[in-house]
């Protein structure tokens, strides 16, 4: 089996400082990894995160990243590689793509400024942070991508969004072909309706509670639902998952 031995395994978290991305950085932390989370337009968010860790008795750092703005990921690297260095490291283990937007409208009303920031985010982002990070992974490391129930449902008003996160989970199977000679794996994990402000939130009562009656167990879920099970995944526990998607989502449309 290949897997490395370093003590303390290191994980990038990108859109840490908030909902889904801060859960899995707090649940990884608590379970030993060290963290590198990004934040974009929240920046007192994310140090918060990384103080919180550090706080009770964890490792991290919070580093600013714009998954857009691809011109960046080359000094976000070098940024990664002097905080690896500064932690003992020149690799890290796990690097989980969760930053995303959503934005609603319905096909008919979609620009193409629209559908480029969301490809942008989304998909394009995840491609070219994933080609800059990977030479910084340790051989028998996981990315995980973080697509959506979306992908396997449609849904009005979110079209482009859904479609991208299909190719999320396309993208993922190529990362784990191509990147089997270093023994990285690489699975999506896809959220059902989590109850975070993406996308403005879920709105009233009444949607929240017609989001809870198509979902088996009931309920919307909470960013901790995804968090746990995420940080669940970065270990050797997980060390025969390849190229998978795995929901979580109660059972929505089930
Ligand atoms: N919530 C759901 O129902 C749901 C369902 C399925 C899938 N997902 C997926 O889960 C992931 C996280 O969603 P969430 O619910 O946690 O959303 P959220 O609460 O809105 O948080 C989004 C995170 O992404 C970061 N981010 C946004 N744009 C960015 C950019 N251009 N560059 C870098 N970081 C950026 C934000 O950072 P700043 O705040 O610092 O800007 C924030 O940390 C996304 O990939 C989303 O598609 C969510």
């Amino acid at each position: 089996m290949e897997t490395n031995n370093h003590n303390q395994k290191i994980a990038v978290i990108t859109g840490g400082s908030r909902g889904i991305g801060k859960s899995i950085a707090i649940n990884a932390a608590k379970r030993g990894i060290a963290v590198i989370l990004t934040y974009n337009n929240n920046p007192e968010q994310g140090k918060a995160v990384a103080e919180e860790i550090n706080a009770n008795g964890g490792k991290a750092i919070a580093l600013k990243l714009n998954v857009a703005d691809i011109s960046t990921f080359s000094g976000f690297a070098d940024e990664v590689s002097k905080t690896l260095k500064d932690w003992g490291r020149d690799s890290f283990d796990y690097l989980v793509n969760n930053a995303g937007i959503a934005q609603r409208t319905l096909i008919k009303d979609t620009t193409e400024a629209i559908f480029d920031e969301l490809i942008n985010v989304n998909f394009k982002g995840v491609f070219f942070l994933t080609q800059q990070l990977e030479p910084l992974m340790e051989n028998g490391g996981q990315i995980i991508n973080i697509s959506s129930g979306l992908a396997r449902f449609a849904f009005p008003t979110v079209a482009v969004y859904g479609a991208i996160k299909a190719g999320i989970d396309s993208l993922t199977r190529y990362f784990a072909k191509e990147f089997a000679d270093k023994k990285i794996r690489a699975n999506s994990v896809a959220p059902g309706a989590i109850d975070t402000e993406f996308g403005g939130g879920k709105g009233d009562e009444s949607h929240r509670q017609q989001i809870a009656g198509m979902t088996a167990l009931g309920r919307l879920g909470e960013a901790d639902d995804v968090g746990l099970f995420v940080a669940s995944m970065l270990s050797d526990d997980s060390r025969f998952v390849n190229a998978q998607r795995i929901e979580i989502s109660g059972g929505i449309y089930i």
